[in-house]
């Protein structure tokens, strides 16, 4: 892949917490325009901190990239806020399905699209497009967030992500702590806006598996440090990588690592 067609390219980021705890020493990330890539690794690896780096959020938890680069569609992220990431399209949805639980589902997906600086008509057409893709949100769009199922309240916060009009949308462990049909039915939406709308998706998982069934091309984290990458097929079919890499056991790799 053409590196200056990616829309998404990390090199060689390093981060640190409190200027002392490494936490990332080396990764590189190119998303192409149109793909689902998943970023996979045990818990620890460094997920979480890569997903904050991309959004410029890491000075907010104490923590600093040391070195590399990270550019989005053109613009310097390092460089740029959070929320003018936001509006040129690079929209987060963060570990842990954050809503607003005193809010209502509908008022949810309106608060997303306010950032914006959205018309009401604008507002209104998006919440149909959310509804279109979500029809369990429109059941519920009277309901407060804070008393939907869990698997409710991982699509709201999705669909307040989509109100933002991403280009990009990454997501942080979208299935943590959901039941295996509720996770299916989020990546199978996830993979639908993808097909149809062209929307860009880059997906952190300990889940493998769901993941690489619905991503195209996966990148390993581990310890800090990426350490494969390849076709999302071809790491499926390789029963060494999840013992390996993703904290089960521990037996060594038998194919080598494909270096992108
Ligand atoms: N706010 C923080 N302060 C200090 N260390 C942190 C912080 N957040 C994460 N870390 C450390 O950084 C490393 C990567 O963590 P993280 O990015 O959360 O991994 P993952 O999301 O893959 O579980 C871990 O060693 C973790 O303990
Ligand atoms: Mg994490």
């Amino acid at each position: 892949m053409g590196h200056d067609t990616a829309l998404l390219a990390v090199d060689g980021l390093k981060a640190t917490y409190n200027h002392a705890i490494t936490a990332l020493d080396g990764v590189d990330i190119h998303l192409a325009r149109g793909e689902i890539l998943a970023l996979l690794g045990a818990n620890g690896a460094g997920k979480t901190t890569t997903l904050k780096a991309l959004s410029n959020l890491l000075p907010a938890e104490r923590g600093q990239v040391v070195s590399g680069s990270i550019r989005f569609d053109g613009l310097d992220v390092l460089r740029t806020s959070p929320g003018t990431l936001v509006r040129a399209g690079l929209v987060q949805v963060l570990e842990g399905r954050h809503c607003f639980r005193s809010l209502t589902v509908e008022e949810n997906l309106i608060s997303g699209g306010l950032g914006r600086g959205s018309t009401r008509a604008e507002i209104a057409g998006d919440i149909e497009k959310v509804y279109a893709h979500f029809p369990r949100l429109r059941e519920k769009r009277r309901a407060f967030s804070g008393l939907t199922s869990g698997g409710e309240q991982q699509l709201t916060a999705i669909g307040r992500a989509l109100m933002s009009r991403p280009r990009l949308l990454v997501l942080d462990e979208p299935s943590m702590g959901l039941a295996p049909i509720v996770v299916q039915d989020i990546f199978r939406i996830l993979r639908h806006l993808n097909r149809e709308e062209g929307l860009s998706i880059l997906v952190a998982e300990q889940n493998s598996a769901v993941a690489l069934k619905y991503a195209d091309r996966a990148i390993i984290l581990e310890n800090g440090v990426a350490v494969l990458t390849g076709n999302a097929n071809d790491l499926r079919a390789r029963d060494d990588i999840k013992s390996f890499y993703l904290g089960q056991k521990a037996v060594a790799p038998s194919i080598p690592a494909v270096v992108s």
